[in-house]
């Protein structure tokens, strides 16, 4: 058993969460993922899930996923090398590189285990030499998975620099700066969309600048596949440079199906190298076969059905007017990620609080997630927002505004 004094640490740390207003309280949905959601026996509109498609219950994705159940199982009891790759494991990551652009896939437990596999693999790897350095230039606002697999980089082989968030000036300024350094491998990484803000990284810029000075363009599209560019491949596509990024990271866990799942997308020797070296890969089990023939199955809706991509867009544009018109400080951008802007961490706390009271489920942000001074609820639309949803979500947030005196 352990110790008293480590219970007394850990009551005393979520005491000090708890009255510092950082607590995070899981509130329990009763059933399904949705646009509307039963919590605590009372429905309630759904603008806090990333199932941007509406794919997370879809008829089709789960039909797909019972199908699967009864012709491959619950699970493989095994890691990808030893008994666990199934023909369709092989079936995904071909269909998903295609869909990408690129030349092959692999696939993780997660993207944020996608994350980790990748950089350790890269810079702990000497190929040889017994000497290296490897620099990696990393977007300030980038997902906590890129920040924690640095964590698993050797520390004398890795040289870390942060650029302010989506200023290439100062990410130049940094390769010009390591010119005159023997480093290895640079390697650039961001996000495609950024999930605090909704908005973009200009990939067309950083695929030149990655060119110009021999670096490796590393994208973590997370919240943008299934979501942005003509036929919802991502921020690449949406920049205008689908199939020219060098690695793609991305999951299964967001507007494709919603369950769980991740990958590494890129050039063949890439992924075959990662399936021999990279830990979080070899070392922990495969995708399970319900997620994977589903997964299948969300790529093939997108083509089939080109309007989920459409609703998606035209909802969030709908939505983010609303808000304007009612006068609220809303982030511009074209993501179904649509900040409110209310600064404040408390007001921003009592808002989330009076409008799920009100029936509307929306997550409030604040400091240390987002800066100091820039808290915010973040609504998230989905294709499966009707507009009936959307006005009623819209007048909700309005009663709510008023009267705290957000809006007039
Ligand atoms: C940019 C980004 N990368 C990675 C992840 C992790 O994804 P997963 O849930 O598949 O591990 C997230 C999820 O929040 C994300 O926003």
């Amino acid at each position: 058993m352990y110790s008293k004094k480590l219970t007394d640490n850990i009551k005393g740390e979520l005491e000090n969460l708890k009255s510092a207003g950082k607590l995070k309280v899981e509130r329990e949905i009763e059933g399904l993922q949705g646009p509307e959601v039963s919590i605590a026996g009372k429905s309630v509109l759904m603008f806090g899930s990333n199932n941007y498609l509406g794919l997370a219950n879809h008829p089709e994705i789960m039909k797909a996923a019972e199908q699967s159940l009864k012709t491959h199982g619950y699970g493989l009891s095994s890691v990808r090398f030893i008994s666990g790759t199934q023909t369709i494991h092989r079936e995904l990551e071909q269909k998903l590189a295609a869909f990408l652009g690129v030349e092959d896939a692999i696939l993780y437990s997660t993207n944020f285990m996608a994350n980790l596999g990748f950089f350790a693999s890269i810079v702990n790897e000497g190929f040889g030499a017994t000497e290296w350095k490897d620099a990696i230039y990393s977007d300030a606002l980038n997902h906590a998975s890129i920040i924690d697999a640095f964590k698993l980089c050797n520390r004398e082989r890795l040289e870390k620099r942060i650029y302010p968030h989506k200023d290439l000036a100062a990410l130049r300024a940094m390769l010009d700066e390591d010119k005159a350094k023997d480093i290895r491998n640079k390697i650039i990484v961001t996000d495609g969309v950024f999930s605090m803000e909704g908005d973009t990284a200009d990939l067309a810029a950083l695929v030149g600048i990655a060119d110009e000075y021999g670096a490796l363009l590393f994208v973590d599209d997370a919240h943008a596949v299934g979501v942005l560019g003509a036929t919802g491949s991502g921020t690449p596509e949406y920049c205008g440079v689908h199939g020219r990024i060098d690695v793609l990271s991305g999951t299964f866990g967001k507007a494709l199906g919603g369950a769980i799942g991740g990958y590494i997308a890129g050039k063949k020797e890439l992924t075959e190298f990662l399936r021999q070296k990279s830990r979080t890969y070899m070392f922990s089990n495969s995708v399970p076969p319900v997620v994977v023939d589903a997964s299948m199955r969300a790529l093939e809706l997108l083509k089939e059905d080109p309007t989920i991509l459409t609703r998606a867009r035209d909802n969030a544009a709908y939505f983010r007017a609303g808000l304007e018109k009612l006068g609220f400080e809303v982030l511009s951008g074209s993501h179904p990620i649509v900040p409110l802007m209310l600064g404040d961490a408390k007001k921003t706390q009592e808002m989330s609080k009076q409008l799920l009271a009100e029936g509307l489920y929306v997550v409030g942000l604040w400091f240390p997630v987002v800066p100091e001074g820039a808290a915010r609820l973040r609504f998230q639309i989905s294709a499966a927002h009707t507009h009936e949803h959307l006005d009623r979500a819209l007048a909700i947030v309005e009663k709510v505004g008023k009267s705290m005196g957000v809006i007039n």
